[in-house]
């Protein structure tokens, strides 16, 4: 018996459009929702049961995974009617665990994909006698993340969430998302308010001689909390840089689910992903790029580790980089986008003028 709590009440605004159908862990990364790889990790580590903290779009959730019997997981959903915050939603969620006060109890952020030893994080933690065990990572640049410095033994020093001075950039250690407290430390964080974790409950607990201990490691790690990530995210695993066992597919330079259309003429590379309805064309190129059900790619296209979403289209001939189209958008044939764009969803583009690069003979 193992018990955890999975963090997935988060807006995912920087995902936008992508999320304002589909919260961030449901979208699809290479073929499943994101957080069917996050489950399937967990069961593997030994974990039995896990609580969701849910808030936005909630209902979908166990719509997607039902009592989690599927995973071989006993799920329970708990929905927060505001955002309590992080710390507010562990502290929420912990009602519905069963573990006794000194039982280890995982924690994960529901937007992280990991090749972290959760068996081994949990185990660790226990000997120790830690009040909380935080995987730690390295980022080239951390200003997104908490900062997490620690002393030569693992022991925590500080916890500086999202730094905004250049002089409190300590270390480039960050907070990797995932914890293991011991439960009666989750017990201690108030209820009924919001609570954030990052900025409140781990500041809190090292200013009163708590044990926090890090534990940094250099496997695979990625926030999906952006479009470059989630393309990336859903490429690596296509391409098995990071092994899930919920791939629905074998590894290789792109992952065609069953009930998709690509036609022979076209050509799949970097990790593409074409779930199911989506048709690619002829002629059409797709690279590292995430095609969601029942959207096309139309003949002569070219999609560059770009999102195309749902029922959306990518007109014959267009050429995306970079991009998200949102749900039901539709980019007209022959558009060049800039690197980068964001299309809302339902939103259609005009057909620009079809460029000629030699002069066409009378
Ligand atoms: N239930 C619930 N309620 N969940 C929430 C809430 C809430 O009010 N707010 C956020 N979450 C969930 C999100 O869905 C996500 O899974 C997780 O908590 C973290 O939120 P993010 O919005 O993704 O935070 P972040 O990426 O900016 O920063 C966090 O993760 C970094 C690692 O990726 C922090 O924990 C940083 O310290 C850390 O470095
Ligand atoms: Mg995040």
């Amino acid at each position: 018996m193992s018990e955890a709590i999975l963090l997935v009440g988060g807006k995912g605004t920087r995902l936008r459009p992508l999320t304002v159908f589909t919260p961030k862990p449901l979208l699809r990364v290479a073929g499943v929702p994101f957080l069917t790889h996050q489950l399937a990790r967990a069961a593997k580590a030994g974990v039995t049961r896990i609580v969701l903290a849910t808030s936005y779009l909630a209902e979908l959730f166990e719509q997607e995974y039902g009592d989690g019997s599927g995973l071989g997981l006993e799920l329970v959903y708990v929905t927060e009617k505001e955002p309590l915050g992080t710390g507010g939603a562990i502290r929420n969620a912990a009602e519905h665990l069963t573990s006794a006060p000194g039982d280890p109890v995982l924690v994960f952020n529901g937007d992280i994909l990991s090749g972290l030893d959760i068996a081994a994080l949990r185990d660790g933690h226990k000997a120790s006698g830690a009040d909380v065990s935080l995987h730690l990572t390295r980022v080239a640049d951390p200003r997104a993340f908490g900062l997490v410095p620690t002393g030569p033994d693992g022991r925590v020093l500080a916890f500086l969430e999202k730094p905004e001075t250049q002089e409190q950039i300590i270390t480039d250690q960050i907070n990797a998302g995932c914890y293991v407290f011991t439960r009666s430390v989750i017990d201690t964080i108030p209820a009924g308010r919001e609570v954030s974790v990052e900025r409140e409950t781990f500041p809190g607990l090292l200013a009163s001689g708590g044990y926090l201990r890090g534990v940094a490691d250099d496997s695979y790690w990625l926030d999906l909390g952006t479009p470059a990530a989630f393309v990336k995210g859903s490429a690596d695993l296509v391409r098995g840089l990071i092994d899930s066992p919920a791939l629905p597919g074998p590894v290789g330079e792109a992952l065609v689910l069953s009930g998709a259309r690509v036609h022979e003429q076209a050509v799949l590379s970097g990790g593409t992903v074409v779930c199911e309805g989506a048709v690619v064309e002829a002629g059409a190129e797709v690279d590292g790029s995430v095609v969601l059900p029942g959207a096309v790619v139309a003949r002569g296209a070219r999609v560059h580790r770009s999102v195309v979403g749902r029922q959306a289209s990518v007109g014959a001939g267009s050429a995306v980089r970079e991009a998200v189209v949102g749900d039901g958008a539709e980019v007209g044939p022959y558009n060049e986008l800039p690197a980068g764009v964001r299309i809302d969803c339902g939103v259609s583009l005009p057909a620009q003028a079809v460029r000629v690069s030699a002069p066409v003979m009378a």
